[in-house]
């Protein structure tokens, strides 16, 4: 058991809340910086029930250089992992300076701040948005950074080029203590904690296939439309890599096991390695839960691509991590989350 300390940006969200969870029952001491603008302070009540252990809550932006600074003098920070960042692409097309704001001035305060406290660890919340529209549907790593289609895709291919941009300035100095800096590439993240306790909890409608599959499920939506029938698929709809937010979390802490001998920077995705179309997501949706979901195939959604999945090979060799749970366990733990909070956290 570790008792390093680790500093959880954004950890009230979706994603963080569930690597709190991991991190904390694998011994971690755990300190969370969240504005709280994507989640609410229960997720960390309920992260603190699971596991029946406390962590440090700090409500405060990223961008706040002296509530940052306040943190790493007040801990002895091991490593820090970064989820705080805004997701929302159809927003990032109309507001894209808060996104730009948020996610790359944000990260530039946050490795500021590291650098002045001598913390060279870190593990970004990287997408597979980065890869753009590339001529293959399996994304290998070596794929080129470029052609992100929305501002919240190119922040997060910005701030991998400041990340590794920092790890060449290592290379061209002698210093002591040089970066050591994981770049994870999430494909689609979906499911819950097993407990029910903690879930997505997207505030509005959801933008993304599953939380809406689940409200409509559970009544709050009517129908759901089926983003394009014509696709070049297995049956017209669009495929994506599923992988388990708890699977997903997992890769995180193997990531903070290999920063100890990573050296510059390093990317690597976190997918399944296999593809589901919206149909068969439809169908095990209905299959897993009794529920009918009513659907309506309409238009294409602008920017979204037929289909696409992970290579998850050079995560297996260099991580030691590989995808655990199947679809049907990433469908009935959404349920659980979602039937048992209709509300999510409210
Ligand atoms: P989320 O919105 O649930 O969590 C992000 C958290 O960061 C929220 O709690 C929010 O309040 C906080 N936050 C945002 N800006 C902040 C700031 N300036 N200062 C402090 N806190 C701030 O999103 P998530 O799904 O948990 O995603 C976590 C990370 O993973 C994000 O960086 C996201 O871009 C990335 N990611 C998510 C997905 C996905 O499909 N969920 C896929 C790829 C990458
Ligand atoms: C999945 C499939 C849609 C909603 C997004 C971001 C990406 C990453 C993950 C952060 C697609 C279809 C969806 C609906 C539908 N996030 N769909 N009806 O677009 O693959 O990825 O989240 O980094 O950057 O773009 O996820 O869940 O929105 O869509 O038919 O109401 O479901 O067309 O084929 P996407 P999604």
């Amino acid at each position: 058991m570790s008792t390093e300390k680790i500093l959880v940006t954004g950890g009230a969200g979706y994603i963080g809340s569930h690597a709190c969870v991991e991190l904390m029952q694998a011994g971690y001491d755990v300190i969370v910086i969240d504005n709280l603008s994507n989640s609410k302070p229960e997720s960390l009540a309920r992260v603190e029930k699971i596991t029946s252990k406390s962590l440090v809550f700090v409500e405060a932006d990223i961008c706040d250089k002296q509530a940052l600074s306040d943190i790493f003098s007040a801990h002895d920070i091991y490593a820090v992992m970064h989820f705080a960042g805004l997701k929302a692409v159809g927003e990032s097309c109309l507001q894209p300076i808060k996104y730009y704001q948020n996610n790359v001035y944000g990260t530039l305060v946050l490795t500021e701040v590291m650098q002045a406290f001598a913390v060279n660890k870190i593990i970004f919340s990287s997408s597979a948005t980065v890869y753009g529209e590339p001529d293959t549907v399996k994304y290998t790593e070596d794929l080129p950074v470029f052609g992100a289609t929305n501002p919240y895709g190119k922040s997060k291919a910005m701030v991998e080029d400041i990340l590794k941009d920092l790890a060449q300035a290592d290379s061209l100095s002698n210093t002591e203590n040089p970066w050591k800096i994981i770049l994870l590439r999430y494909f689609n993240p979906i499911g819950a904690h097993i407990s029910g306790l903690i879930g997505e909890d997207p505030n509005g409608i959801p933008n993304n296939l599953i939380p809406y599959v689940s409200q409509v499920a559970v009544g709050k939506l009517e129908q759901l439309s089926v983003f394009g029938g014509d696709y070049p698929t297995i049956d017209g709809t669009g495929v994506r890599d599923y992988i388990h937010v708890v699977d997903l979390v997992k890769g995180h802490l193997n990531a903070l096991a290999a920063l100890k001998n990573t050296s510059g920077c390093k990317a690597y995705n976190l997918g399944a390695g296999k593809g589901y179309s919206v149909l068969e997501i439809i169908t095990a949706f209905t299959r897993i839960t009794g529920k009918d979901i009513n659907y309506k195939i309409v238009e294409r959604r602008t920017g979204d691509i037929a289909e696409y999945y992970a290579d998850p090979d050079l995560a297996l060799r260099e991580l030691n991590w590989q995808t655990e749970k199947s679809l049907d366990d990433m469908i009935s733990d959404t349920w659980r989350w979602q039937s048992a909070n209709p509300n999510g956290y409210e």
